[in-house]
């Protein structure tokens, strides 16, 4: 699936001339993570984070992926059929942001889906058996519920897809 972003826009890995300082999404802890600690866990390798970026270079959105771990017993019935009784490996939506002023005009989908276009893609070289995110809010898990995401069992800010749900969306049409 490919991700088209309005003229003028780019995507581009988080790099250190980047004014990752200025951006403002409205929520103080996905703004302060991009401020100080994404290109530090980039550069550890911890995670990788994109910025969409205007074509005067300001920060328009971004995201951060990692990859992660889940407890056997924190995954529902439907994903852990016929799966070993361990750790288990999942991609991880771990931020997602757009600025404020540009919040409402479609570039939050597009970052999602180009967030779990890369996750689909890397899923063909590193298996995972979900993809999960934490909301920070109400506002952030109807967004994400929006386009599928459904509740880990006893933890209702923990959403998941299945890989199966992953694909279907990549070969769906949402735009
Ligand atoms: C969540 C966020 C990324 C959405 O970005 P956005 O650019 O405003 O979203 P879009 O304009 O692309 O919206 C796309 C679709 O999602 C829907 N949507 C957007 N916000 C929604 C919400 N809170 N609940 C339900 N649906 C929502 C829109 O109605 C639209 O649907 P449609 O295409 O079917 O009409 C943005 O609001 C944001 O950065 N919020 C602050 C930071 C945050 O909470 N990040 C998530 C936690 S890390």
């Amino acid at each position: 699936m490919a991700v088209v972003f309005p003229d003028g826009y780019r995507l581009a890995a988080l790099g250190k001339d980047h004014p990752r300082r200025d951006f403002r999404s409205g929520v103080a802890e996905v703004d302060d993570w991009l401020a100080t600690k994404a290109l530090q866990h980039q550069k550890k390798r911890l995670s990788t984070t994109k910025v969409l970026l205007d074509g005067a270079g300001e920060i328009a959105g971004f995201y951060t992926l990692a990859t992660g771990q889940v407890d056997f017993g924190d995954l529902p019935a439907e994903v852990i059929r016929k799966l070993p009784r361990r750790a288990l490996p999942v991609a991880i939506l771990a931020w997602l942001g757009v600025g404020r002023d540009r919040q409402g005009s479609g570039l939050g989908k597009r970052l999602f889906a180009q967030a779990l276009a890369d996750c689909h893609h890397a899923g063909e070289v590193f298996a995972f058996v979900a993809v999960i995110l934490d909301c920070l809010n109400e506002q952030a898990k109807a967004f994400y519920q929006h386009w599928g995401f459904q509740e880990l069992p006893g933890n209702p800010y923990r959403l998941f897809i299945s890989p199966a749900q992953l694909t279907a969306m990549m070969t769906a049409d949402k735009d």
